[in-house]
């Protein structure tokens, strides 16, 4: 057999391993290749707030998930104490003691090599397969490869990958800043973001691609309309924009779901604060859609709290919450009466715009013959610094 194996932390894995890896498996002709998530990593201490060892070994999963000849193994999570590769080699050898081991890694693990735990065994066990982990890095590789060779007479070949310049330790910074989805895997970064790991923020772009197939089709332009009113206001207002961006894309995240499964959603949150009842209706999937906003894409409270409050409006809203209500109400495909109006005054004075949108919003139910949201009236009310009137 010819078996090859990338240890790491994969905190987190990202498109640097996975495209190592892949272009290794095929340039060796591996029978298979061994991803290992190592356990406490000897070289470097784990950043605390991060991915835990179950969380790194799933994601590991997620990433390679699909390349032939790929499998993620928890050893080295398993076994007590620090993580040696040495011990790895040993295990793997057992398994199979005539076949190639070979192993792979980037540059900088290629350098220190030899200073291992037990590294002079492990460079005249192994074959090594080191890949470029920055542009222009092939040279130094060779030296070292040229050096090895004639030191401990250890079989290497570089893999062609053209490198990916990303680190994990480079990504947790861009995921905090909403940024580095594209580094990512998919289904990694929908893991990052469910679980909030390394306090990441979504990207909106990469947001909206996961939250898309929500939508009905039709709904689509609404969502898009208000994507773009909110980060106006949110810039004309001083809001965050990168808050304002989310909060829109997943504000009807639920709206196509059935009752049962968005009650599922706001039970499983905790966060129906009111009885249910069906003239509320309307209002239930802001709630359960605030749910799934957490539960699903783990976005930060405010912006959850900006979804839950977007249909009724409250007392007392925050910026944020008054900016996706009027984003809803007046992004570019509504044609309410008065809506042009309101939108001038959004730009000019946004309490006032909210006032008479809340007004007119509730002129319109009542017009209706259904039944306003209590919390529909309490924030006119605040408004107005009145009264609620009942
Ligand atoms: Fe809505
Ligand atoms: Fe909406």
């Amino acid at each position: 057999m010819r078996r090859g194996f990338l240890g790491g932390t994969f905190n987190p894995p990202h498109l640097g391993h996975v495209q190592a890896a892949a272009e290794a498996a095929k340039e060796l002709e591996l029978d298979a290749l061994y991803l290992i998530p190592a356990g406490i990593p000897p070289h470097k201490e784990l950043p605390e707030g991060g991915a835990t060892g179950e969380q790194r070994l799933e994601m590991t999963r997620l990433a390679f998930d699909g390349i032939p000849g790929l499998q993620v193994l928890d050893w080295e999570l398993r076994r007590k104490g620090k993580s040696y590769t040495a011990d790895t080699v040993e295990a793997l050898r057992t398994e199979d003691p005539e076949g190639e081991l070979w192993m792979l890694c980037g540059t900088d693990m290629f350098e220190t090599l030899p200073d291992w735990r037990r590294g002079d065994w492990l460079m005249r066990t192994l074959r090594v397969a080191p890949y470029p982990r920055k542009a222009g890095e092939e040279e130094r590789i060779d030296a070292l490869a040229e050096a090895y060779r004639r030191e401990f007479g250890t079989t290497i070949r570089r893999i062609g990958v053209q490198p990916l310049e990303v680190s994990s330790t480079s990504l947790r910074v861009l995921l905090r800043k909403g940024k580095g989805a594209a580094l990512l895997p998919k289904e990694v970064y929908r893991f990052i973001l469910k679980n909030r790991l390394y306090d990441v923020r979504p990207e909106p772009d990469a947001l909206w691609e996961l939250a898309r197939p929500w939508y009905k089709k039709s709904r689509i332009p609404h969502v898009l309309g208000c994507r773009e009113t909110a980060v106006n206001l949110a810039e004309r207002w001083g809001a965050d924009t990168l808050d304002a961006e989310n909060a829109a894309i997943l504000h009807d995240i639920t709206k196509k779901m059935p009752v049962e499964e968005q009650l599922q959603y706001c039970e499983k949150r905790g966060n129906i604060n009111f009885s249910y009842r069906p003239e509320y209706e309307e209002a239930l999937h802001a709630f359960s859609g605030a749910a799934a906003a957490a539960l699903e894409f783990g976005v930060s409270p405010e912006v959850e709290s900006a979804v839950r409050w977007h249909t009724t409006g409250r007392a007392d809203m925050s910026l944020l919450e008054k900016i996706i209500w009027l984003a809803d109400y007046i992004e570019p495909n509504r044609t309410t009466p008065g809506v042009d109006e309101i939108r001038r005054l959004a730009e000019s004075d946004l309490d006032e715009a909210l006032r008479r949108a809340l007004e007119s919003s509730l002129r319109h139910l009542e017009e209706n013959g259904r039944t306003p949201h209590p919390a529909t009236r309490e924030a006119l009310a605040f408004l107005c610094r009145g009264e609620v009137d009942s």
